[in-house]
């Protein structure tokens, strides 16, 4: 997600050292973090020889694999920001358990419980804190943390050799980056960075590089950047004067960009999305329909028990972040800088699955359209005349599929930027279909636009 948290809920941090007060060290662990929601592997990955720094990872295993696990697709994913920790991705959206409050024996405190949609279900799925500094990621000195996409993923293709080197089963499976929001970025950039590199490795370093996925991304902001008027008037949140406004410092933050001055060009975008939220009074933009914006800290409370941190591995005396503003800092340079060129590139190499939740204000499916219909690719104008298929699950509309070649766009209802939060089921079915390239999402169109493709797993 990008920066930007909600509200510490103060009564709950009492409530939950009151807890820790009164039960000795080992009834919190089993009652806090049972055996069986712990990764099958976390802990971390060196990113340089020369230092120190190193990636968080959390993996979990596929739950119901259907080939033998050594051709059993891995996922990787990347939380946005920049800075934001991808352990918010596991255990707020995507990961096999979800932190909720509960209440036992009158007490307020938090637990796990399984997500009905998690993404490793046939997939074995692999959590990143990236950039170096985010989340339980360590940085060796703050000069380390990368200040442009080639920084961050030169890191990414060390840690995911280290890692991908943890176990001879894994070199064989297929890798697919996934991730949200600034991954918007970083996913097309490590794919980038694999692809280009690949050819230069003997084989046996190579990685198996299979497809990326982008979910409400931030991919070419310059584009991105002057949809927002345009999006929150048709949407009916703005009148056409406010509208007007909106359009004005978009304006500034377009021409900041074409004068290369990054900095002042990130902050303007800043300014475009504050004055939407101020128009609007909205509790968040990442979904115009919540009340609330979302509840990500009890995840962040969970992941600041020392016991939660010895069991994934991590130094007790490490503060556990959302997102890292060193990081974010970091990058301010970076976020107006377009990598759409990676797209371009990768479409033609690999396969791209881009995915929106409707009701996102801030990389939503207007401002993804804008930038994709601008593509250099010679699919494009096959992909901008292909059919936007009305995409069901279990009988339900969940969303409309737009697919040409190695393309695939997906709008998903019901959601908003943290999507698999909000539409469990269906982000499963969609990351599922779009890997093993069932139904609507498969190479060959089959004309049959609805389909319950789950039955048939
Ligand atoms: C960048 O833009 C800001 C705001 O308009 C301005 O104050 C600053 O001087 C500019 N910097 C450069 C290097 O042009
Ligand atoms: C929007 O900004 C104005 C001027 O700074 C302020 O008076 C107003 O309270 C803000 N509205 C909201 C909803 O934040
Ligand atoms: C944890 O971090 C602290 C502070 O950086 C350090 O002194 C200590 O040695 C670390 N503990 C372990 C087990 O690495």
């Amino acid at each position: 997600m990008a920066r930007g948290k909600s509200t510490t809920n103060a009564s709950f941090f009492l409530l939950k050292l009151l807890l820790l007060c009164f039960l000795p060290d080992h009834s919190i662990s089993a009652a806090i973090y049972p055996k069986e929601a712990l990764p099958a592997k976390s802990g971390y990955l060196p990113v340089d020889p020369a230092t120190n720094s190193a990636i968080f990872y959390a993996f979990y295993e596929a739950q119901s694999p259907t080939s033998s696990l050594s051709k059993t697709p891995l996922l990787i994913w990347l939380q946005g920001g920049p800075g934001c920790s991808s352990m918010i991705g596991n255990l707020f959206e995507l990961g096999p358990w979800r932190v909720v409050p509960s209440q036992k024996q009158n007490v307020e405190h938090l637990s796990l419980e399984p997500n009905p949609g998690p993404w490793n279900r046939l997939f074995g799925l692999l959590f990143l804190d990236n950039p170096i500094g985010t989340g339980f990621s360590i940085a060796a000195t703050p000069e380390e943390i990368p200040r442009d996409q080639e920084g961050v993923a030169k890191h990414l293709f060390a840690a995911i050799t280290s890692f991908i080197s943890l176990d001879p089963s894994f070199k064989s499976r297929p890798i697919y980056v996934t991730g949200e929001s600034y991954a918007g970025k970083y996913v097309p950039a490590i794919g980038y960075y694999i692809l280009k590199k690949n050819p230069k490795l003997p084989a046996s370093q190579r990685l198996n590089l299979k497809g990326l996925a982008i979910g409400d991304g931030l991919t070419d902001p310059i584009i991105q950047v002057a949809t927002h008027a345009d999006n929150a008037y048709f949407s009916g949140l703005v009148n056409e004067r406010q509208k007007g406004e909106l359009e004005e410092l978009q304006r500034k933050a377009v021409e900041l960009v074409k004068m290369g001055n990054w900095s002042a060009a990130t902050s303007a975008r800043s300014k475009v999305l504050s004055t939407l939220s101020n128009m609007t009074g909205l509790a968040t933009l990442y979904d115009f329909t919540k009340k609330k914006p979302y509840q990500t800290d009890y995840a962040t409370e969970f992941l600041n028990i020392a016991e939660v941190k010895k069991a994934l591995g991590v130094n007790e005396s490490m503060e556990f972040e959302e997102c890292s503003d060193v990081v974010g800092d970091a990058l301010h340079e970076d976020v107006m800088k377009s990598v759409k060129y990676m797209v371009e590139f990768l479409v033609k190499k690999s396969k791209v699955l881009l995915y929106q939740g409707l009701y996102d204000l801030r990389d939503g499916v207007v401002s993804t359209e804008a930038w994709v219909k601008t593509m250099k690719w010679e699919g494009i104008e096959k992909f901008l005349m292909a059919d936007r298929e009305i995409w069901k699950v279990n009988g339900e509309v969940a969303g409309y599929v737009q697919k040409w070649g190695s393309l695939t766009h997906v709008v998903v209802l019901g959601a908003g930027h943290l999507l698999p939060a909000d539409q469990a089921l269906n982000s499963q079915a969609m990351i599922e279909d779009w890997v093993l390239e069932n139904g609507q999402f498969g190479r060959h169109e089959n004309g049959c636009s609805s389909s319950n493709f789950r039955g048939a797993l």
